[in-house]
């Protein structure tokens, strides 16, 4: 329970409480219906004469990024989702949860826009980095923690996106045909659990339909099953811009259209009350709810339209260190390779060594507060053991030309704001401003001036409004020093027109012909690139992108002063590149090979094309695991990626996108500071077509505008165990640097309710201290129905010294038997037999017991 008096700031106006039906009394129908939408892109509307302050909420999953996209307040970015659930560590979670909220306090907002508890129905889809697991028990396990966490600091958790956003591919208009038992079964039960367990105070829905209907218009999922059904009584937002009907929404039971101002409330409503299609009570009804949101805000003690503070301290920064470092899995290990413990040379390899990757792409990512490389986490730690560490990229496998944030530096020398100069005319401030001209003055006092620290400026806030409205032109100014010497290549994606110039000479131009690609939630061109020969290391050159309005651009549902990102790498030939990495692998006592996906490969917006790594990594992993046997992959990926090489590599660890801290937590793990004890949330497939809904996601649909969820349950590793298809790395794998062993499984009687307890033991029976997430699975022989081979429903995580033996304990209940039969539309827990197995992963469970429940058990709701 939240314990209000805690944030009690002593200051009454903020403190004070809010009596939901006195002050909806007293709201016009004009006031009322302002609430039902949103103020801005990130507050819900006040009424200050009614005592209603405007309420802010923050995205989202795995940091709180603030009000801004463009030059926010620095955040800290935790481990994305999948790699979070994999440390099978629910204290994490809540610990994670509670640094969220204490950031939220600290950024004024009220409302966190996470967790995503979807499902990862393919290994394509582009938000999958951002949901827990590919198994609901998993995931609403997690969720619950993380919520608790969260909602413990006075903030309320927003569970999204309510149901079926299983891909990004027609998101606003897709269609998920679900069966009722999958729905409830997989898609919902993860909302189910959380709501059980944690009582989120908001929901947001999804963009796409479910059987038929938009989730934001739907009843049945809003009302039936969302409030009466399970007795949610919190605040039920739209996803950004995803309300697509005034009536239909707001009988549906969607409180808030976000974001503001709304499209589909505001005078929409009103001609509705006057035509009786909309009733007052409906509206009153969606307006309570709202009020019940701004009451739990300020009872928070949460300041209102306060200016956002950044959280950087030792603690946290130990936190983001620890939670990188758990996500961690360590795949294969098998001549003890790692941890690295002694070596004098280290070749470290890889696009994904240089650059840090905090977060997949879309809203889920944020301006971070600081970043550790791979490369700057492995130096450091190899320094410690006296090796030193040469870097080789070996293959240049970027979607779009990553950042050079590191090599900028502020024109004018004020680098305490950022190493960017960026200024604003409402007019052209002269006429060869779009010309492609080599360096152009400009005398004309910019209209608006700010600082920045980033190389993607999404400006859609975070510039004054007159100027957003006026259609700017952009000038973008930075030094830049390159770190190599040689040819290098610049990539530029906008909104809008951009040109991109070094010294005066155009090197991208984005302007002439600018096409549609996929940047910007899909409101962006692709990007352009553009090479400039004979850079020299070391010496300092000026940088400028120039952006202006293009009437031929495609719109955007965001008002944007405009978008532009930019990024540079050093051109060097695939060829080349690979043997420079022999090189340097062959000299060295380890190599290790840093490679992955990145932002721009899975992000919010769309789905991956393949499941393949990019470029020439696989060629570069094959030719350095020939010259140097002492070779680490680390995969750094959201989502599953195929792995050739697989049988040829001897150390693997899947790093996910770490946050922050992800080079430090890295290393932690690489040179044995800390031991790995992390599994795989989500099954690892061979090859794409090996996976659930490989006919039936996407674009590979068969029917247009629809995603038919075939595979009905059998998702993630009920599928692989169903049709007995062997995978690269099972769900709930994951090793240590020591071992393990179980036994003592013993089970109490299940109670007519459905509540059994399952006890075993966990030994340490190797050399060094280290955690285990021992996890129980069910089994059930005999069904009226048929049933998953096995269904996690249960797992612990013990720390153990060597040679520590402990007894740990799992309590379950009817929910770990049943099954949803849709011809009754309820839940059944059959009368019979049931196996329970467990083991330290779902395809090593060295323990096995029967257990029988005497009566059948049915129920509906939580
Ligand atoms: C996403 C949501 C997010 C919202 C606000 C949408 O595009 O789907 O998850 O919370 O934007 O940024």
């Amino acid at each position: 329970m939240v314990d209000m008096k805690l944030f009690s700031t002593g200051n009454e106006s903020h403190a004070d409480d809010l009596d939901i039906e006195k002050t909806l009394g007293s709201l016009t129908t004009m006031e009322k219906i302002s609430l039902l939408g949103g103020k801005d892109f990130w507050h819900i509307a006040d009424v200050p004469s009614k005592g209603i302050p405007a309420v802010r909420m923050s995205d989202g999953p795995n940091g709180v990024r603030g009000i801004n996209f463009f030059n926010g307040t620095p955040s800290n970015c935790f481990p994305c989702a999948t790699g979070l659930a994999s440390s099978f560590d629910l204290a994490l979670a809540r610990e994670v949860g509670v640094q969220l909220g204490e950031e939220c306090r600290a950024k004024g907002a009220h409302i966190l826009l996470g967790p995503t508890v979807n499902i990862q129905r393919s290994p394509l889809g582009g938000r999958g980095f951002e949901s827990f697991s590919e198994d609901p028990y998993l995931s609403g396990k997690f969720a619950a923690s993380w919520i608790n966490g969260v909602q413990s600091q006075g903030v309320a958790a927003t569970m999204k996106h309510f149901v079926g956003n299983e891909q990004e591919f027609e998101r606003f208009s897709s269609d998920s045909v679900i069966p009722d038992r999958a729905l409830r079964e997989i898609y919902l039960e993860p909302f189910r659990i959380a709501e059980h367990e944690a009582k989120p105070k908001c929901y947001m829905t999804s963009y796409n339909r479910v059987n038929g209907v938009h989730c934001s218009e739907s009843k049945w999922l809003l009302d039936d099953i969302l409030r009466k059904e399970w007795g949610f009584e919190g605040m039920v937002m739209s996803d950004w811009t995803g309300v697509y009907s005034c009536d239909a929404s707001i009988k549906a039971g969607l409180d808030i259209e976000m974001p503001g101002p709304p499209v589909f409330r505001g005078a929409q409503v009103l001609r509705q009350l006057q035509a009786g299609k909309l009733f007052m009570w409906e509206i009153d009804e969606r307006v309570r709810k709202i009020l019940g949101i701004i009451k739990f805000a300020k009872q928070s003690g949460i300041p209102f339209g306060v200016e956002e503070k950044m959280i950087d301290n030792d603690d946290t920064r130990a936190l983001l260190r620890k939670a990188a470092a758990t996500a961690i899995v360590l795949l294969k290990n098998e001549k003890d390779i790692l941890p690295i413990k002694e070596a004098k040379k280290i070749a470290v390899i890889g696009s994904n060594a240089r650059v840090a990757c905090p977060s997949g792409g879309g809203s889920a990512s944020m301006l971070t507060a600081y970043t550790v490389t791979p490369l700057e986490g492995i130096t450091a730690a190899a320094k410690e053991i006296g090796a030193a560490v040469e870097y080789s990229i070996g293959s240049a496998t970027y979607l779009y030309m990553p950042a050079i944030s590191k090599m900028l530096r502020h024109p004018h020398g004020k680098s305490e704001a950022g190493f960017a100069q960026v200024d604003f005319w409402k007019s052209e401030p002269t006429k060869d401003f779009t010309r492609k001209d080599a360096g152009i003055r400009i005398s004309q006092k910019a209209d608006y001036s700010v600082s920045t620290a980033t190389c993607n400026c999404f400006m859609m806030d975070g510039v004054p409004s007159d100027i957003t409205v006026s259609k700017p032109y952009i000038r973008y100014t930075s030094k830049f020093t390159p770190d190599t010497s040689g040819t290098w290549k610049f990539g530029l994606g906008s909104i809008g027109a951009t040109d991109l110039y070094i010294n005066g000479r155009l090197v991208v131009n984005n302007s002439s012909n600018w096409s549609p690609g996929d940047l910007y939630f899909g409101c962006g061109s692709e990007e352009r690139t553009g090479t400039i020969d004979n850079l020299e290391a070391g010496q300092i050159y000026d940088l400028e992108v120039r952006s202006w309005y293009q009437e031929d651009v495609r719109g955007s549902p965001f008002q944007t002063a405009g978008a532009f990102r930019f990024g540079a790498i050093p051109v060097i030939e695939d060829e080349k590149a690979i043997a420079d990495a022999v090189m340097a692998a062959k000299n060295a006592d380890v190599a290790i090979v840093v490679v992955g996906l990145n932002e721009d490969f899975e992000s919010e917006g769309y789905d991956r094309k393949h499941m393949d790594l990019p470029g020439t990594t696989n060629k570069l992993i094959r030719a350095i695991l020939e010259v140097n046997p002492n070779t680490v992959i680390v995969n750094q990926s959201g989502t599953p990626v195929t792995m050739p090489w697989i049988n040829h590599a001897h150390s693997l660890v899947q790093a996910f996108y770490g946050g922050n801290s992800l080079g430090d937590g890295l290393a932690d793990v690489l040179f044995g500071k800390i031991n790995p004890s992390s599994k795989l949330s989500l099954t690892f497939p061979k090859r794409l077509a090996d996976s659930p809904s490989d006919i039936g996601f996407g674009i590979t649909s068969a029917t247009p505008g629809k995603t038919f969820y075939t595979e009905n349950i059998y998702v993630g590793y009920r599928h692989f165990d169903k049709s007995e298809t062997p995978v690269l790395f099972p769900f709930g794998h994951g090793l240590s640097y020591t071992t393990f062993a179980y036994s003592d499984l013993k089970l109490s009687d299940i109670s007519a309710e459905g509540n059994f307890e399952v006890s075993f033991s966990i030994e340490n029976t190797g050399k060094v201290a280290g955690k285990e997430a021992g996890q129980v699975y069910i089994h059930v022989p005999q069904s009226s129905l048929p049933r998953a081979v096995k269904e996690l429903k249960g797992f612990v995580k013990v720390e153990l010294q060597p040679g520590q033996k402990e007894s740990v304990s799992v309590k379950l209940d009817r929910n770990a038997l049943k099954y949803w039969d849709e011809r009754r539309d309820w839940w059944i827990a059959e009368v019979g037999e049931f196996e329970v197995l467990v083991g330290p992963s779902s395809v090593d469970l060295p323990l096995r017991k029967m257990a029988k429940l005497e009566k059948s058990i049915t129920w509906v709701g939580l």
